[in-house]
């Protein structure tokens, strides 16, 4: 259902749809992709980025957005906190429902510590439940964790922490078996065989899926995990600030519930920051395929109480976002649809790349083939580029659209788009936060004792660009690595006297460096109120 703008290029895009459906785009050589990433790709416009002037990663570059609530002042003075009769008494705090922070609560309390999680909105209100394409897992006879480890050291420019990396792709089959058994419903053939297809990237077919809901599949499982084992959740409820002891391990943190604004005190033997990307930050003005929480809080928690960041400057803009109609604008479209045969075409009809090119490529091919090309489709929001989801239906029989990708169809059904019979329009939308805190093999932060992370508030994992279906992955592993390490740890914890004294040397740092600002984070909520002229 286009308009009349639309249908010269329509037609143009269904006139070459065989002879598009027969070409193999050639792959880009490495030289072509370092200068397409140079020239197109968000993470390479200095001028949105700032170094930073305080806190562990003084003198990096960030993201303008990021650099201000990174530096902003905390929501609390120390005095207005009662440290002394703490609201809550755990083993482990885990911050974040979404699926590290799940995974993590059920190791933790599967190795007998006891649990809660703190979570802003409520379990399952996360980015894991909107993941649509898949988890990677290299469990075929034609693959290997060796394999797997190669194509994501390489996708993320040879950048990944080896150490993270390699926990990441050799516990990936357990994962899958470990989600399987609490009840995933991956997508098997008649005889019980997974049905695993590529992502970009991938010189393998390792993504394991649930149709293209896959995140919602898995969060389901585990949330009905956390809810049937009673680990307590507490809903709408922030953790605004950490709480560190008097000798400088993470110790709790101060909470605050969204509704009534009363703060409560947490104190822990050992805490998971497990919160989340940061899609909501709209970097650079893109919109976000993310979960209306992603507002980079889990940073700012670490950051402030001393933790150090690692990649903070890299973020992940998802090639295919929906770019019409307006009312999905951003949405992600799976790059599922890409795996299953979709190619991305061009205002006049033409191939222009290889489908499954790593994100960052594919994203900086589209960037320019709108801009200096010329080759793009106006629509109201800017310009897009065709992905032609009706090859699908022609490579894999009719039907398969319904059968694989039935979210994106009825997506699109919604708006009157008939995706089996018509393309749809695309462009990239922020996806993922490559960068986050840094942390060791087991999941500690590098110089917070007693503090751990997990899922996209990790930095390292990916190096500086991430393979499509390994964030399904990371939030498992090394949500359940986090659980397991902090579960065993607090053991031989004995938290000293509980202290706030971080935010004033914080803030102090803020007068020294000259900072003015009126910014306080984390900011928990995204700011869409509309601004009226006066
Ligand atoms: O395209 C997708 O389905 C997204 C997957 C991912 O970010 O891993």
């Amino acid at each position: 259902m286009y308009s009349e703008k639309f249908q010269k290029s329509l037609a143009a895009v269904e006139a070459a749809r065989e002879a598009n459906i027969a070409l193999e785009p050639r792959r880009m050589t490495a030289q072509e992709k370092t200068d397409l990433l140079a020239a197109y790709h968000p993470d390479y416009k200095q001028d949105e980025f700032e170094v930073l002037q305080i806190g562990p990663n003084k003198g990096d570059k960030v993201p303008k957005e990021l650099a201000k609530t990174l530096q902003a002042h905390s929501r609390i003075t120390p005095e207005s906190v009662d440290l002394n009769s703490p609201d809550y008494d755990v083993d482990v705090l885990v911050i974040g429902g979404g699926g590290a922070g799940a995974s993590a609560a059920i190791e933790a309390d599967e190795a007998g510590a006891n649990v809660m999680i703190v979570t802003k909105l409520r379990i399952g209100d996360a980015n894991t439940m909107m993941a649509e394409g898949g988890i990677q897992a290299a469990d075929k006879p034609n693959d290997s964790p060796a394999i797997h480890f190669v194509d994501a050291f390489g996708g993320g420019h040879f950048a990944a922490k080896r150490e993270l990396l390699q926990r990441l792709v050799c516990e990936a089959p357990e994962a899958i078996q470990w989600l399987s058994e609490l009840g995933v419903e991956f997508d098997k053939t008649e005889d019980g065989t997974m049905v695993t297809t590529h992502g970009g990237g991938t010189s393998r077919k390792r993504m394991h899926a649930a149709k293209d809901y896959s995140g919602a599949e898995i969060m389901r499982t585990l949330r009905d995990e956390v809810l049937n084992r009673g680990i307590p959740v507490v809903d709408f409820t922030a953790a605004i600030e950490l709480i560190l002891d008097e000798n400088g391990n993470a110790a709790g943190a101060v909470l605050m519930n969204m509704e009534t604004k009363e703060l409560l005190v947490a104190r822990a033997k050992t805490v998971i920051i497990a919160t989340g990307g940061a899609g909501r930050m709209h970097y650079q003005g893109f919109p976000t395929s993310n979960h209306y929480g992603a507002t980079a809080d889990g940073l700012v928690l670490g950051y402030r109480a001393g933790a150090k960041l690692l990649y903070a400057e890299t973020l992940q803009y998802h090639p295919t976002g929906a770019a019409y109609p307006e009312q999905i604008f951003g949405a992600l479209v799976t790059e599922k649809v890409r795996s299953l045969g979709a190619k991305l075409i061009n205002v006049n009809g033409e191939a222009f790349m290889h489908p499954l090119e790593t994100r960052d490529v594919s994203a900086a091919s589209i960037i320019r083939e709108c801009s200096t090309r010329g080759n793009g489709v106006e629509t109201d929001n800017g310009t897009a580029v065709w992905l032609d989801t009706p090859m699908i239906e022609k490579i894999g029989g009719e039907g398969t659209i319904e059968k694989r990708i039935p979210a994106m169809m009825r997506m699109f059904g919604k708006y009157g788009i008939d995706i089996r019979k018509e393309p749809i329009l695309v462009y990239p939308t922020l996806h993922y936060q490559n960068g986050g805190l840094d942390i060791t093999r087991d999941g500690m932060t590098t110089n917070v004792k007693n503090l751990f992370v997990a899922g996209e508030a990790v930095g390292g994992i990916h190096g500086k660009n991430r393979l499509m279906g390994n964030s399904l992955l990371d939030i498992i592993v090394f949500g359940r690595i986090a659980g397991k390490s902090a579960g065993e740890t607090c053991k031989n914890v004995t938290v000293g006297k509980l202290t706030l004294d971080h935010i004033n040397a914080f803030e102090k740092e803020i007068v020294d460096a000259g900072i003015e600002t009126d910014a306080v984070s984390p900011k928990l909520l995204p700011d869409y109120t509309r601004k009226v002229n006066a």
